[in-house]
């Protein structure tokens, strides 16, 4: 008999508690890794100096001193928090003015930022596509945009990887009144990949596809002074919105999505990401703000994010290894079985280089790679402890 005070453990509880992945997790303790101090491209972790080599700081902003110092300028003035929604008690001039800046950056009319790349990303997908549409995905896009596919309640057609002959494919599948949001990323960053935009943007346009695009990996890294992947190829009138992150070039935390003033203003009325969550502190905003002004008043971050990448890429490649075809900072090493990437990650470790581990299901099997991403930051003295502890990895395999 089904007793109200069972003694019997709470089933989620037992579940937590018996989860195979969590316990594999602690045991082999490949995940957060607490840093003790960071200086630029340098982390300290277990009492050791060590090479960051895979953040997302593309431009290495994230201690420039302009921008260091216009977080204490913001937070004199605001205040920690507005401890709001943007809906009611939370927006503040800071808002709009690095909105206006932003949108301005991206040549468009307007943008609404939020705490999170996440959230905003989210939401450029969960707040237009509804139940009876049909999104066209890319199979490879982040979770943050199938979270947003899945609280739409559309249904959903995937495209192979960055493959618009697929996608042309796929679109004829769809009837042509049916309303279609198609979904793609403008530098995928498991891959480093470039986006197929010109194609893409082309086939949205020929099937009335409403066009979103996730540049975070974009910003600030591809186009003129980093204006991101639509401004690269010169297609930015073709994609309907723009979504990003704040977290990587601009070296705060943060999101925004970009796009007409009318779609803009829809978002606001309609994104649950926007109405229920508080706005964006007024310190992250003023970092992305400074980085924003950054990215066009000193080009040289931008020459040695390249430089360095090509510097990079040529060391890796010279040493053999499989980058995946990546164009771009975010650099995969794929090694294809998760006990050559652990054996991999921990002899770079052991050389004093931090990277990360990424194994299949995140990736497709037979892909299991080490995650890696250069900086304008990384430095001579950088690149040669880098070097050596490749190759010494290199010998582990
Ligand atoms: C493509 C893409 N979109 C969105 C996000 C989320 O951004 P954030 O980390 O600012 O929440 C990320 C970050 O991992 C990303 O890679």
């Amino acid at each position: 008999m089904l007793s109200l005070f069972s003694k019997q453990p709470k089933a989620i509880v037992a579940r937590a508690q018996d989860d195979y992945a969590t316990k594999l997790r602690l045991k082999y303790k490949p995940y957060y890794h607490a840093m003790e101090a960071q200086q630029g491209t340098r982390i300290t972790l277990d009492g050791r100096e060590m090479v960051m080599l895979s953040s997302n700081d593309y431009l290495g902003l994230s201690f420039h001193p302009q921008v260091i110092e216009s977080v204490a300028t913001a937070t004199r003035r605001w205040g920690t928090s507005t401890t709001g929604a943007r809906i009611s008690n939370g927006s503040r001039g800071y808002h709009t003015e690095l909105e206006e800046k932003l949108a301005a950056f991206l040549d468009r009319e307007a943008c609404h930022v939020s705490v999170a790349g996440y959230i905003s990303c989210c939401s450029a997908v969960a707040s237009f596509a509804q139940k009876g549409d049909v999104i066209v995905a890319d199979k490879n896009i982040h979770s943050c945009l199938w979270d947003g596919v899945r609280l739409s309640m559309a249904t959903v057609e995937r495209f192979s990887h960055n493959n618009p002959a697929d996608l042309r494919e796929v679109l004829q599948t769809i009837p042509a009144k049916t309303p279609k949001l198609m979904v793609v990323e403008g530098v995928y960053s498991m891959e480093g990949h470039i986006c197929q935009l010109p194609e893409i943007a082309k086939l949205a346009e020929e099937s009335g596809s409403f066009l979103v695009l996730d540049d975070a990996h974009g910003l600030g890294v591809l186009g003129r002074q980093g204006r991101g992947t639509a401004d690269h190829f010169g297609v930015n009138a073709q994609v309907d919105l723009v979504c990003g992150s704040m977290s990587k070039s601009l070296a705060a935390t943060g999101g925004f999505v970009a796009g007409s003033r009318d779609l803009i203003e829809y978002l606001r009325t309609n994104s649950k990401q926007t109405i229920f969550s508080a706005a964006l502190s007024p310190a992250m905003a003023a970092v992305a703000s400074t980085s924003l002004d950054l990215l066009q008043s000193e080009p040289e971050h931008l020459d040695r994010l390249w430089r360095n990448t090509r510097r990079y890429r040529e060391l890796l490649h010279g040493l053999g290894l499989d980058t995946w075809g990546s164009e771009t900072p975010a650099v995969p090493i794929v090694l294809g079985s998760k006990e050559a990437v652990y054996r991999f990650w921990q002899a770079l470790l052991k050389k004093g280089v931090f990277t990360v581990m990424s194994i299949a299901p995140a990736v497709p099997p037979g892909k299991d790679l080490i995650r890696t991403a250069i900086s304008a930051r990384h430095s001579d003295e950088d690149f040669e402890r880098i070097a050596e502890a490749m190759a010494y990895a290199v010998k582990q395999l």
